[in-house]
């Protein structure tokens, strides 16, 4: 007999009222344990995030840290002030102004073509406009004049190249059966670049359209790697402060944490205590250069292998400017590092062939390993209705003709076309260098920054203000780069500099003559540093760089950006 139908009434209903509250307790219970899980995960991810940043940065690099970005957030709120805000902007306008008068003509003598011609022009007005285009008024890079960007490999092999473009116009490798010729030689040129980097058997690489989507690439794959194979949700990578800046660039393009890890004087590589500490969990990929762009210095990729087979992590070797260079150093006669496949931990190397390769611009290669990395850099669409898509970079069409130009200039100079492209560039950056160590004129103000082995020689001083000295060398007639953090400039050398050496060398010891002048005139006769009119380098880097936020840089390279747009 079921002893609850005997229950009086009102026994029952408190007893059912009783379990009713108890369920109740049980759900108000379960709420709590499930927030206090919540609460402690929560905790869990804080602590540990706070742990790899202290194991990461140390207490006193945490500090500044914390000091630097309060800096940045004070100052930031100082330029909105009203009177402050109307100020910067109208000074950035003027200067978007001065820039605009120097980079887009006006006038009335100027031709501008707005819309579509009504009536297509003939041959002739097209080839003398053209002429007209090439022969305005610039920095002449013909001379030698321009540090870096004009990379080429003398008239002979350019006439080759245009001819192979005109060969491959219409080409583009998407379609590999219609441009079979085009399929091969892109495949050549990852074979070639393969071996002049030692890779090992089963490495593999692509071509791509510069160093910049070299960079991107080898970023992207490393983090699809780690996403897929140990579940990294929230990428970070580490990268020497002087990496180039597609790996910033890449940062952003793709959602991964950067960390920047010093690199310090007297040697300018890479500090590797500071990158191991900084590896966690969240790791994809470790960085070195060889050589960098500001200062032409070679990490210690030797000791960032080691790190990453330590850590098992997968380490870029940025060569996009040593390119053809760096590893035929040895052979032309030069001292250098270990930097390629032949040191274990290098997973992927970017080279540009359109650097010391003499290619034409738009190209460059991305190496890897094993086929391990390659292919999560890949991009397929299985059930697209435009039919199944599949494409190895960024780009989707590409322009066959740049491969055909690429190839003819590796097969034109051969293995000793660039190693005598190497004895004649590295030999001269070793005269800049010997020039600034050695001639008392130059050497008792300007140091070289470490030491540099390939093309680059960066230089800064501790006496005068180094952006006075650019500009001093732009009045000339010279594009030397300004860099930032230390104030520095530097020259890449390439074919056309070479002959141009002597002369830059007595330019510089001129303007740094007379910018030691200037600075002794100005101590004498007291005047503050604000009171000489300052050029654009001393401007930019040496007024605007100094500020500790630095939304007006970007707002002036914003407006630099538009203003190559306009008409
Ligand atoms: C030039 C350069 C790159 C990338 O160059 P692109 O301009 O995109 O071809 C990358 N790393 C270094 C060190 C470079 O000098
Ligand atoms: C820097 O200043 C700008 C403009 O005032 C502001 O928007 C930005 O947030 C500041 N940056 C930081 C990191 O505080
Ligand atoms: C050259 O550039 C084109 C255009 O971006 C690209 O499609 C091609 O892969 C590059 N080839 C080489 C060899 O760098």
């Amino acid at each position: 007999m079921p002893g609850s139908s005997r229950l009086p009434v009102s026994l029952r209903d408190t007893f059912r009222a009783h379990k009713s509250s108890a369920r109740g307790q049980l759900l108000v219970l379960n709420l709590d344990v499930l927030r206090n899980i919540i609460f402690v995960l929560f905790l869990f991810r804080w602590i540990r995030k706070a742990f790899y940043r202290l194991k990461g940065r140390g207490i006193s690099g945490s500090i500044v840290d914390i000091y630097n970005s309060a800096r940045r957030t004070l100052y930031g709120i100082f330029l909105r002030l009203p009177g402050v805000r109307t100020k910067v902007k109208a000074q950035i306008a003027e200067s978007l102004l001065k820039l605009e008068r120097r980079l887009v003509p006006s006038g009335p003598g100027v031709e501008r073509t707005l819309t579509l011609p009504q009536e297509g022009w003939s041959e002739d007005q097209v080839k003398a406009a053209l002429e007209k285009l090439a022969e305005m008024e610039h920095t002449r890079w013909e001379d030698g004049r321009v540090s870096g960007a004009v990379y080429h490999g003398g008239d002979e092999l350019l006439r080759l190249q245009t001819e192979a473009f005109g060969k491959f116009t219409v080409s583009n490798p998407i379609h590999p059966d219609v441009f079979p010729g085009v399929r091969k030689m892109e495949a050549e040129i990852v074979a070639m670049v393969l071996a002049l980097f030692n890779a090992p058997e089963g490495a593999v690489g692509v071509t791509t359209s510069g160093g910049t989507e070299s960079i991107l690439m080898a970023c992207l794959s490393a983090r699809q790697k780690a996403y897929n194979e140990r579940g990294v949700t929230e990428p970070e990578m580490i990268l020497p402060e002087t990496a180039h800046t597609a790996f910033r660039k890449a940062g952003e393009y793709f959602k991964i944490k950067i960390h920047l890890v010093a690199c310090k004087a007297p040697h300018y590589k890479v500090h590797l205590p500071s990158a191991s500490r900084l590896v966690n969990p969240n790791t994809i990929l470790l960085v070195g250069s060889a050589p960098n762009f500001p200062h032409g210095i070679i990490d210690d990729i030797s000791g960032l292998s080691r790190l990453a087979l330590r850590k098992n992590l997968p380490l870029h070797v940025d060569c996009c400017l040593g390119s053809f260079l760096v590893p035929l150093l040895a052979k032309a006669g030069f001292e250098s590092e270990p930097f390629d496949f032949r040191l274990k931990g290098v997973t992927s190397i970017s080279c540009d062939t359109h650097k010391y390769g003499f290619a034409p611009k738009g190209n460059s290669t991305v190496l890897y390993r094993s086929d391990d990395l390659r292919k999560y850099q890949y991009f397929v669409s299985a059930d697209w209705s435009g039919g199944v898509y599949a494409s190895p970079s960024i780009a989707g069409s590409r322009p066959g003709a740049l491969i055909a130009g690429c190839w003819a200039s590796l097969v034109k100079q051969g293995e000793s076309g660039y190693v005598e492209a190497c004895h004649k560039i590295v030999g001269a950056t070793k005269k800049i260098e010997n020039a600034i160590r050695e001639d008392p004129a130059l050497a008792t103000d300007l140091k070289v920054v470490g030491r540099p082995l390939v093309s680059v020689v960066a230089f800064l001083s501790n006496s005068l203000d180094i952006y006075d000295i650019a500009d001093g060398m732009s009045d000339k007639g010279w594009h030397l780069n300004a860099l930032q953090n230390p104030p520095a400039i530097h020259v890449a050398v390439t074919l056309p500099i070479v002959a141009a050496v002597d002369r830059l060398v007595a330019d510089l010891v001129d303007v740094v003559e007379d910018v030691r002048e200037k600075e002794r005139r100005r101590v004498v006769e007291g005047r503050g540093r604000k009171g000489a009119a300052k050029g654009d380098a001393a401007a930019l880097y040496g007024v605007a760089g100094s500020l500790p936020n630095k939304s007006v840089v970007v707002d002036l390279a914003r407006g630099f950006l538009d203003t190559l747009y306009k008409a």
